[in-house]
C-alpha cells in the first residue's frame, strides 16, 4: 500500500563558494529570487505537494536559514505598532501552518548522497521528496507535485529530468530511459562523450526509503563525493523508477547566469516594476 508523500529533504549544508563574497556570511540557500530567498520558494513548492515534515540537512554556518523559518517576534511587534498589515502578514506566510520543521547537521562535506542519508532517521520507513533550492522552478503545476502524481500511479521512485546540451552532460547525473520514461541507466557527472543520452537529471527527487540502505553501502564515486545517483543505480534492479520530464521552466540558480536570469523573469512578473523594467530593456 502506497503511502503519502509528508516528508521534504532539503539539502543545504553546501558552502556556495561560487557566490563568493555574497555568501561569506549567508547561506546560498538565502540569496533573494526577487525578495523572497531561494529556500522560502523550496518550502513552498514542498507544501504545495503536500509535505508537512520539512528536514534540513544543514551546516553550522548556515543558521539565517533556521531564523528564518522562525517567529520573528520584536520584527512584528515593530510592524504591528506602526500599522503595517501587509507585511505582517509577509512574514506571517514565510511559516506555513501545520508543518514541522527539522535541522539535522551534516557533519561532513560528502556529498548529496550522504546529505540525504543524514535525513533517514528523520524520514523513517516512508517515501520521501528531495529537494535541491539551487534549481528554481517555475510552473503552475509545481515540480514535486509532478513527482507525486506518478508517484500515486507507480507506487516507485520518481526523478525529475530535462534534455541539456550534450556538453554540460559532465555537470550533471544523467539518465536513459525505455519508452515508459523508465530508467535503464543513471550515470554521475558523464562525460559528454560517454552520457548515454542529454536528459539530466534536476534538483527534485521522490524516493523510497529503500535508498538508505543502498547510501550506506555507497563509496565515494565522482569528485571524491558519496554520490546519490550511485545508490539510484543500485536501486534499478528492484525497482522501476521514472523518469519526469517535468512542465515548467528550470533555472539553476548554483550559477551566475541562472540566478540572474531567474531575478530578471520573476521581476517582470512584479506588477509594481514590470513596467519600469521593461522601460530599462529597451534602453539597454
Ligand atoms: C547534484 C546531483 C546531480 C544532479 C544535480 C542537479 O549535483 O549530484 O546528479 O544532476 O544535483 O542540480 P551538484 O549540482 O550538487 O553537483
Amino acid at each position: 500500500m502506497k503511502s503519502k508523500v509528508n516528508t521534504a529533504v532539503f539539502p543545504v549544508a553546501g558552502r556556495g563558494t561560487r557566490f563568493l563574497p555574497a555568501t561569506k556570511a549567508i547561506p546560498k540557500e538565502m540569496l533573494p529570487i526577487v525578495d523572497k530567498p531561494l529556500i522560502q520558494y523550496a518550502v513552498e513548492e514542498a507544501v504545495a505537494a503536500g509535505a508537512t515534515r520539512l528536514v534540513f540537512i544543514t551546516h553550522r554556518s548556515k543558521g539565517a536559514i533556521e531564523r528564518h523559518f522562525q517567529t520573528n517576534y520584536e520584527l512584528e511587534s515593530i510592524l504591528k505598532d506602526s500599522g503595517k498589515e501587509a507585511l505582517l502578514e509577509l512574514l506571517h506566510e514565510t511559516v506555513p501552518p501545520g508543518v514541522r520543521f527539522y535541522y539535522v547537521e551534516q557533519g561532513e562535506p560528502l556529498g548529496l548522497g550522504h546529505a540525504v542519508l543524514c535525513a533517514k532517521e528523520v524520514v523513517g520507513n516512508e517515501p520521501f521528496f528531495v529537494h535541491l533550492p539551487d534549481d528554481l522552478i517555475r510552473s503552475d503545476l509545481g515540480c514535486l507535485s509532478e513527482l507525486s502524481e506518478i508517484y500515486e500511479e507507480t507506487g516507485a521512485s520518481v526523478i525529475a529530468v530535462e534534455p541539456v546540451p550534450q556538453e554540460r552532460t559532465s555537470s550533471y547525473g544523467v539518465v536513459d530511459i525505455d519508452e515508459r520514461s523508465v530508467l535503464k541507466q543513471i550515470v554521475e557527472k558523464p562525460d559528454p562523450k560517454e552520457a548515454p543520452s542529454n536528459l539530466a537529471v534536476v534538483g527534485r527527487y521522490l524516493l523510497t526509503p529503500d535508498i538508505f540502505d543502498l547510501l550506506e553501502r555507497t563509496q565515494r564515486g565522482a569528485g571524491g563525493e558519496i554520490q546519490l545517483t550511485d545508490a539510484i543505480a543500485e536501486l534499478l534492479p528492484t525497482q522501476e523508477i521514472t523518469a519526469c520530464r517535468f512542465s515548467g521552466i528550470r533555472y539553476d540558480c548554483g550559477n551566475k547566469y541562472g540566478y540572474v536570469t531567474a531575478n530578471l523573469d520573476l521581476a517582470l512578473e512584479q506588477e509594481d516594476i514590470r513596467a519600469a523594467l521593461q522601460e530599462h530593456l529597451k534602453q539597454l
